[in-house]
């Protein structure tokens, strides 16, 4: 009984890891928390200007996602751990990084690290997410409103490549909805903007300037 708590505190504490502060101070640029959105994301990173931060950024913020969820996936069957550990260790990640302890618990919005953990827990459930926002965010340019639908579908597509609501591992499912929710809750500020037309655009010259 005692593992699956050790797992679940392990993956809260990887998830604490805001890799948009912790990249961005190794190479020497500003807190993401003092300019653009104020949010420490990829997303906000790249309004700094560096491209090379903001895909770090991405990457290990995904990746602390995506290695509690695998070592628990591929390997939690032979310590007695099944689908309500891999639930819980999934949440625990995405979790920390929305309350980091490491930051005082102000963390991001989920975005990377829901691909991440949705990756570990299906390569196809991450793969459909991900075409999904990039298609998203090359017609549109918004990154929120890519991540908004992304994650009003994860739940869609994971019951879709489950077979069934019924059959498919339902404390999963329930965490895959909780994060969908969560990110969505985290956005308020940027369904806001978006709904007012004052949401920045990826890429925008007006950002790079501030
Ligand atoms: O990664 C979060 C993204 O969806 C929105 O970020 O900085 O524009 O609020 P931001």
């Amino acid at each position: 009984a005692l593992l699956p708590v050790v797992a679940a505190v392990a993956a809260y504490l990887i998830g604490s890891l805001s890799f948009a502060v912790i990249v961005s101070s190794l190479m020497g640029l500003n807190d993401p928390r003092t300019y653009g959105s104020g949010n420490p994301g990829a997303t906000n990173v790249l309004r700094s200007g560096s491209k090379a931060a903001a895909a770090l950024t991405l990457l290990l913020d995904a990746v602390k996602g995506l290695v509690p969820v695998l070592l628990v996936r591929l390997l939690g069957p032979d310590y007695g751990l099944h689908e309500g550990t891999l639930a819980l260790v999934a949440i625990a990640a995405f979790l920390g990084h929305l309350f980091p302890v490491f930051f005082k618990f102000k963390g991001g919005k989920g975005v990377a690290t829901a691909l991440g953990v949705l990756l570990g827990l299906s390569g196809w459930l991450g793969l459909f997410v991900l075409l999904t926002w990039l298609a998203v965010a090359f017609t549109t340019r918004y990154s929120s409103l890519s991540a908004l639908v992304a994650a009003v579908l994860a739940p869609v597509y994971y019951i879709l490549l489950g077979g069934s609501l019924w059959t498919y591992d339902k404390p999963v499912l329930l965490a895959v909805i909780a994060m969908s929710a969560l990110l969505l809750w985290r956005h308020a500020q940027n369904i806001g903007r978006l709904l007012k037309g004052q949401e920045s655009k990826i890429g925008s010259k007006k950002d790079k300037a501030a």
